[in-house]
């Protein structure tokens, strides 16, 4: 009998044949969520999960034979990491891969929120178009302007490479110095004074749970944006839906949210606030080598060698 392999979505561009000399491959289409795990699933000794799975231990409570959960993208805040140690499963994510594109879709927010892009489409559509003035539908100018990058790990120094064709002066934060040409390492809250445009680039951990809280927001400079491709509990909903109602900050550009599929009903009514729906690494390249990644690790950690990306 071979080991059972499930992987919890469908893959665009992962084969999955090649996987079937060594195990018995099953595959779901829903989410992996401890009460409701698909009879097609128990059994399973490799679990592929991605980002909308919530790998708690109650989830993990149910696998018992679980040896590797690999998960097809990088953050790993979705995994009840310490449980997993405690089970002894090796837990393995796609790293490297989706940073250029996810480093694109932060500044495709940025644009898109300084140029009023998504609303000049609505505008649009809704017939609003019936004459120009200088001073209509103004958005704010991005070249030369200042860019605070918030973690400056691989995806925030890819946002910081584009930033350099718009000339912008580059801040980062960082527990280290970063030999960044031209980027500037300062402690958040004098960024935050700082900077016109802030992107944000830490992965979720209990520290930087609403590390732009209420207080924090509130130092931004006026006229601020905002943009958050990195995870949704990073940000203060609330404090940052009030800033934008008022105007003290001019736009934001948001790819993530605390409960996704969900986004907080406070953003839906600001036209100053663009909206994608997680899509930082949505490419059909990325994904496909999203795919290929997990995939050849789920077959070389069965194959008895060392996983190549294991998560610490
Ligand atoms: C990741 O890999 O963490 C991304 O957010 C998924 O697109």
């Amino acid at each position: 009998m071979k080991p059972i392999l499930y992987v919890a979505r469908p893959l665009p561009g992962g084969a999955l044949a090649p996987l079937e000399a060594l195990f018995e491959v099953r595959t779901g289409d829903g989410p992996l969520r401890a009460g409701a795990v698909p009879d097609a699933a128990r059994g399973a000794t490799t679990l592929v999960v991605t980002y909308l799975d919530r790998v708690d231990a109650a989830l993990l409570g149910a696998f018992p034979a679980l040896r590797h959960l690999a998960s097809y993208g990088v953050g790993v805040n979705h995994i009840d990491l310490a449980e997993c140690r405690r089970r002894n499963i090796l837990v393995t994510n796609t790293p490297g891969i989706l940073t250029d594109a996810t480093a694109d879709h932060a500044m495709a927010l940025l644009l898109a929120a300084a140029r009023r892009i998504a609303e000049g489409d609505r505008v649009i559509r809704a017939g609003g178009w019936t004459s120009s003035a200088p001073g209509w539908m103004l958005g704010t100018e991005v070249t030369r302007k200042t860019l605070g990058i918030v973690g400056f790990g691989r995806i925030g120094q890819a946002v910081a490479r584009r930033a350099a064709g718009f000339e912008m002066k580059v801040l980062y934060t960082g527990p280290r110095e970063v030999p960044f040409p031209g980027a500037r390492r300062l402690p958040l809250e004098a960024l935050l004074a700082e900077s016109d445009f802030v992107s944000l680039h830490v992965p979720l951990t209990p520290d930087t749970e609403h590390l732009l809280s209420a207080e924090r927001i509130a130092r931004m400079k006026p006229g601020a944006i905002l943009v958050n491709t990195a995870r949704g509990p990073v940000v203060d909903d609330a404090a940052l839906a009030g800033a934008l109602g008022s105007g003290r900050l001019a736009a934001a550009g948001l790819d993530v949210f605390p409960r996704e599929p969900a986004v907080p009903e406070a953003y839906l009514a600001l036209p100053n606030v663009v909206l994608t729906p997680h899509l930082g690494s949505g490419t059909r390249e990325t994904r496909a080598a999203m795919a290929r990644m997990v995939l050849e690790e789920v077959a070389r950690v069965a194959r008895g060698e060392p996983a190549r990306h294991p998560v610490a």
